[in-house]
């Protein structure tokens, strides 16, 4: 894969990468994302499960479809792309991702430092008494686990449609964005607010923004670089650029 000789020279001068990623980095782990059709589940569209009043309305259903989520996630395994993620730490002084993913892939890859916008499907909590639990401790339950200590309903500790990002990692995040000399924005549709402010407050702060993507996003007009493809290969492609620079 050829690069422009801009980006190449970019790769060369940055310190400070922050990758912004989405549904689309995990794809290729066969992961479903969000706005295909793989992401229906039962004829439900996610908008119509991921919000607080279809949980309460029916918790049993929201449960049984994160579980099958976990199914999924649990036995993937993360991919070339966020391999490549965590191997960039090696060539620059500081590697941030900022995901809107809560696959928890990221870790599983050993990146260091990450921020989950959405949360994280491995974490639950009681809407009640807000008692926390690691999520693998309910793996066989078919049906909305009741809080150990106080019988309220167990909720996945993600955001859902109508509700806030957790604001210090979104400060956090905010603040990466702001100092980082590259953003990459990888498999995200974008269109999702206010995570996708990340990537256009790294714009705004002077970095250069490249995109990886399958094809082309809202996104791509503010983009220096839109690079169309696999996530997989191109970060790969990427990763070999830095050590042909070193
Ligand atoms: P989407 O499903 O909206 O978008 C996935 C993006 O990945 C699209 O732009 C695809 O073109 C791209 N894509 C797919 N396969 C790819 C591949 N192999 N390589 C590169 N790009 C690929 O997912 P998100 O943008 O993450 O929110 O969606 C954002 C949020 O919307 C999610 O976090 C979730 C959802 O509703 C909440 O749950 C709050
Ligand atoms: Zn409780």
């Amino acid at each position: 894969m050829e690069f422009p000789q801009e980006f190449i020279e970019k790769l060369k001068k940055s310190e400070s990468i922050l990758f912004f990623t989405g549904a689309g980095i995990s794809a290729e782990s066969g992961i479903p994302t969000f706005r295909g059709k793989e992401g229906l589940w039962k004829n439900y569209r996610p908008e119509e499960l991921a919000n607080f009043d279809a949980f309460l309305e029916n918790p049993d259903r929201v449960w049984e479809w994160y579980q099958y989520r976990r199914k999924i996630i649990r036995d993937a395994t993360p991919n070339p792309g966020h391999l490549a993620i965590a191997a960039m730490e090696n060539y620059f002084k500081k590697v941030v991702v900022v995901t809107q993913n809560i696959d928890n892939l990221h870790n599983r890859a050993g990146s260091k430092e990450v921020y989950e916008l959405h949360g994280n499907i491995e974490r639950s909590y009681c809407i009640n008494c807000k008692t926390f639990y690691d999520t693998t401790q309910f793996k066989s339950e078919s049906k909305v686990p009741h809080c150990p200590k106080c019988g309220g309903l167990i909720r996945p500790d993600v955001v859902w449609f109508g509700e806030m990002l957790p604001s210090d990692v979104l400060a956090s995040a905010q603040k990466a964005a702001e100092q980082c000399d590259i953003c990459f924005v990888v498999g995200a549709s974008a269109v999702v607010y206010p995570a996708a402010y990340i990537p256009i407050t790294a714009k705004k702060s002077g970095a250069y923004l490249v995109e990886i993507n399958i094809q082309p996003t809202e996104l791509t007009p503010l983009a220096n670089l839109s690079l169309i493809g696999k996530a997989g290969e191109i970060l790969q492609a990427i990763l070999k650029q830095m050590i042909e620079n070193r």
